[in-house]
């Protein structure tokens, strides 16, 4: 960060667009253009947390019987029609305090799946909601204004399409040795959610399902591009590692 600010006089100097090209995105308010979609990205806890090798208390893959079992909040992205994004749109360090009242209801549906700390736009690191306002929330003006709105917004919206119950009405229910068609998976929310999802994998996992909207949050379809996803997918059922693991660190 230290090396961010440090870059920002010189390239005060030169013309907005060569800023922007020497990426310096963000740092200058009104640089980036207003977003054209928003992109609601569900991460899916079974495939994230066979990942995880250590534990700590921010991680919600720890929480032995309490770890999540559903698709999870990510993030609500602001995206542009070619496939790029603004991030880190304006000067707005995040404040715990602003999102008291959605602490329970962020910690149970937008937990991080992580130890690490999250970074964030101008104060370094941070916890995973203030990476995910700073770069992605402050970026969605005129839409979204402010911290909480962002954060109200999203759980609505993400309570509004359960993609959990989509995927286990159609049968696709978590296995560890179950393979579905990936095809099979996308129809499943094109049937119910009337627009088409982005689907993500790691390796043949599924990792995330992204859901896409209109300014106004009408469903609308997610910029069709090369999937990371072979053709048959898995979609691993939650492996308690949690307890397990941190007991043992602690013994
Ligand atoms: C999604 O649906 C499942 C049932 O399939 C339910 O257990 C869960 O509570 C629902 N999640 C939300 C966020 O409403």
């Amino acid at each position: 960060m230290a090396s961010l600010s440090a870059q920002i006089p010189p390239c005060l100097a030169l013309m907005m667009a060569a800023c922007l090209m020497i990426g310096i995105n963000g740092s200058i308010d009104g640089a980036q253009r207003e977003f054209d979609y928003f992109a609601l990205s569900l991460q899916w806890p079974g495939t994230i947390c066979h990942k995880t090798r250590h534990c700590c208390s921010s991680n919600a893959c720890c929480r032995g019987s309490n770890s999540p079992t559903e698709f999870t909040i990510h993030g609500l992205w602001p995206d542009y029609n070619d496939g790029t994004w603004p991030s880190c749109c304006y000067r707005s360090q995040f404040d715990v305090k602003e999102i008291s009242t959605l602490l329970d209801a962020l910690e149970k549906y937008w937990p991080s799946l992580y130890c690490g700390k999250s970074s964030t736009c101008f104060s370094g690191k941070g916890l995973f909601w203030a990476h995910e306002w700073e770069k992605h929330g402050t970026c969605s003006s005129p839409v979204i204004r402010d911290e909480y709105s962002y954060f109200i917004t999203t759980l609505n919206v993400y309570f509004k399409y359960n993609v959990t119950k989509i995927l286990n009405e159609a049968g696709y229910v978590p296995s560890n040795s179950e393979r579905y068609p990936l095809g099979g998976i996308v129809s499943a929310i094109e049937n119910s959610f009337r627009a088409t999802p982005e689907v993500i994998c790691s390796k043949e996992a599924v990792e995330e399902i992204r859901l896409c909207f209109f300014k106004d949050f009408k469903p609308r379809n997610c910029l069709a591009s090369k999937t990371s996803c072979p053709k048959y997918v898995s979609l691993p059922a939650y492996v308690s590692m949690g307890r397990e693991a941190s007991e043992s660190e602690m013994a």
